[in-house]
């Protein structure tokens, strides 16, 4: 929520070769992925994917809206393109095992890598939220920080968190990518800004379920810069003696009407859907590292609440679920830059762990700019 973009996006020099690289590589994405590329870029020129599009909240979020209608789970995407999420897989077929459905969570895997993690010697899981059009971001960060060699040396795994779109074509381009990647988790409730609480929920249950080897688990958006190596300095001293690291917000007050002071008509909530008039501290949702303890006791608190759970991820998932259960928190705001201006040697050099949306305030090549920065910082080659 506070992630928003509060500025125009503008251009700022950026190194001209970076410029090059990221134009050669948006090139390069056009070609390859035309239609997913095209409408990645359209997300990004729109709304914030923080921000809701509708202002109505929809009711019973947390029933699984293919449960009644045999939801096909491993369906090859390519028999039948013009399929929408059909429903003609027979009861029989549909597995109940770990692999496809986490005990006490209604929504099914569509895709899982159930042996991400296994038996290996995990620190931090990365689960980035993403969706399904949203390749570009994706393949950046396996040439960077998800790469083989990074996650090798750091002990870190990369995943992908999402949810379903009804488009047959984009869902068969996932598939396809997630063949060759391995990185893709997709669960079956929609893709919509209002469920991306549910995402988040959804990234921290896989976490539990399938990658309980790590100690933390660091939720991120897609267009998030992260500075690994700075991250894991600060990780690792505090294991334990912290439950959650991230950039924390002091109470703040519920927007009512979008005339109100400092409140934009996307963060306007019902007092049907939260009625206390202000939210308890929180973390910026860009960007947060829960520790396993933690998130076992998140994921308890989530499972006794009724009802469909606030829309706005950062709030519910930081703020209200953790609210009672006496987190000891490591507050970073002073390391976290929500506009960047213009590309700084904070952003390599240690003092920044999390910066948010540096391609998009900045522009096209900049996160692989500052990626290659910090490699040369930290001696990497
Ligand atoms: C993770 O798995 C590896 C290999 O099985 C094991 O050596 C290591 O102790 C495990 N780490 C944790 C934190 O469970
Ligand atoms: C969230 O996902 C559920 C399950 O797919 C769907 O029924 C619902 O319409 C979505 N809610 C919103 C607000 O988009
Ligand atoms: C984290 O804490 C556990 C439990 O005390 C310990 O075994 C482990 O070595 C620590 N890991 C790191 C990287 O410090
Ligand atoms: C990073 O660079 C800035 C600007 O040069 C400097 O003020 C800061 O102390 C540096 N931080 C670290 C951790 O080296």
């Amino acid at each position: 929520m506070i992630g928003s973009r509060s500025s125009p996006r503008r251009l700022v020099n950026v190194a001209l070769l970076t410029v090059a690289v990221g134009g050669a590589l948006s090139l390069l994405m056009v070609a390859v992925s035309g239609p997913h590329y095209q409408q990645q870029k359209q997300q990004q020129q729109g709304h914030h994917p923080r921000l809701p599009r509708h202002t109505h909240q929809q009711n019973h979020q947390h029933q699984n809206p293919f449960a009644s209608s045999s939801s096909p789970q491993h369906r090859q995407p390519n028999q039948q393109e013009n399929e929408i999420l059909s429903n003609e897989e027979s009861t029989s077929n549909r597995e109940n095992s770990i692999r496809d459905r986490i005990p006490g969570w209604p929504y099914s895997l569509r895709i899982n890598e159930p042996a991400m993690c296994e038996g290996q010697d995990v620190y931090l899981l990365n689960a980035v939220t993403s969706n399904p059009t949203g390749v570009y971001h994706r393949d950046m960060i396996r040439k960077m920080w998800g790469s083989d060699a990074i996650a090798r040396r750091l002990k870190m795994r990369t995943v992908f968190i999402m949810g379903a779109v009804l488009s047959p074509v984009t869902q068969k381009h996932l598939q396809d990518e997630s063949d060759r990647y391995h990185d893709i988790v997709q669960f079956d409730f929609l893709e919509t800004r209002k469920n991306l609480t549910i995402k988040s929920l959804a990234a921290i249950h896989w976490y539990r379920a399938f990658c309980t080897n790590a100690t933390w688990m660091l939720k991120c958006d897609v267009d998030a810069y992260i500075n690994f190596f700075a991250l894991l300095d600060i990780l690792r001293p505090v294991n334990n003696t912290k439950d959650a690291v991230c950039a924390r917000s002091m109470t703040r007050s519920v927007c009512r009407e979008a005339t109100q002071h400092g409140c934009l008509s996307h963060y306007v909530v019902d007092p049907k859907e939260y009625a206390p008039h202000t939210y308890p501290p929180y973390c910026q949702g860009y960007a947060y590292v829960l520790h396993g303890r933690l998130a076992d006791r998140m994921l308890e608190e989530d499972s006794k609440r009724v009802g469909p759970p606030l829309w706005l991820e950062d709030v519910y998932v930081t703020g209200l679920l953790p609210k009672d259960l006496n987190a000891r928190w490591l507050d970073v705001r002073r390391k976290s830059q929500v506009v960047p201006v213009s590309i700084r040697t904070e952003f390599h050099n240690g003092s920044m762990l999390f910066v948010h949306d540096l391609e998009g305030q900045i522009g096209q090549g900049a996160t692989s700019y500052v990626w290659s920065q910090t490699l040369n910082h930290y001696n990497i080659t």
